[in-house]
């Protein structure tokens, strides 16, 4: 089915914007929550998938700390589908060898969720195929801050020089640094914005946008977007010459 795929090449970190759970419900004339609940079935099928195709890290923003502006019940239905999500889904991602981790300020949950998010990355922590990363609460400016915050602290303790703080440094403080950068950013939902999103990380990303509304992304999608990917020339700011080993020598 996606034999056009080269398994070398598949992404080892694969980040996901799920936009267009509003408006493909709004679209039908039904809430904007029956439009995550159908996004929540996009989820399920996108682990899924992402697994069966040998992605190492697949990072979903399933909640901006910018979403606690929403209505409350919007908001409430949300923190109820991650909960649902956890009881639901917990036994095949074990049965996958898949990790849980989460990034964000989680502690704004509501605490029977923290403590559902806690359990589940502490039960699947063994698991080796796939780590599933839940950006929950999650602002890409918030987790430079939350970074910044903790080099000053660590400054004032006297444990780091200022000047010894470079990149390597930085990012060994954001929220986890386990994480490699995301070789590959879909956004779907027609929108051509970052939103925020693991904004250090995705310094070389490829991005790739659909117009399909997320609740009606499925694992072929997914196939479409790294067979996309798989067609560029990633250069992280060198020549294509040197990139594809010719070398010009002087560089
Ligand atoms: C943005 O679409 C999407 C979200 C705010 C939530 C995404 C989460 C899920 C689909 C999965 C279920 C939830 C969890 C927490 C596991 P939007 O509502 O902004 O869509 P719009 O741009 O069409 O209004």
């Amino acid at each position: 089915m996606h034999g056009r795929l080269r398994p070398e090449q598949i992404p080892r970190h694969v980040a996901i914007i799920m936009d267009g759970s509003g408006r493909w419900a709004e679209r039908r004339g039904i809430s904007r929550i029956e439009g995550h609940r159908e996004g929540l079935e996009a989820l399920r099928a996108v682990v899924r998938g992402a697994h069966e195709l040998g992605v190492g890290f697949l990072t979903l923003y399933a909640f901006s700390l910018e979403n606690w502006n929403r209505p409350k019940a919007e908001v409430n239905e949300l923190m109820r589908l991650l909960d649902h999500y956890l009881d639901v889904e917990i036994d095949e991602v074990m049965r996958n060898g898949i990790r849980l981790r989460s990034i964000g300020r989680i502690d704004r949950l509501p605490p029977a969720v923290v403590a559902k998010v806690r359990a589940a990355v502490e039960r699947t922590r063994d698991n080796r195929e796939m780590v599933l990363v839940f950006a929950l609460s999650y602002g890409g400016r918030a987790e430079i801050v939350d970074a910044a915050r903790e080099l000053c602290r660590e400054a004032e303790l006297g444990k780091i020089e200022a000047n010894s703080i470079d990149e390597k440094i930085f990012a060994a403080h954001l929220y986890d640094p386990d994480i490699p950068d995301p070789d590959l950013l879909i956004r779907t939902g027609a929108e051509l914005r970052v939103s925020n999103f693991l904004l250090w990380q995705i310094a070389y990303t490829e991005i790739y946008t659909t117009d399909l509304m997320w609740p009606d992304f499925r694992k072929p999608d997914l196939v479409e977007a790294l067979l996309d990917y798989q067609g560029r020339e990633r250069r992280f700011g060198l020549t294509g010459e040197q990139v594809r080993g010719g070398g010009d020598g002087d560089a």
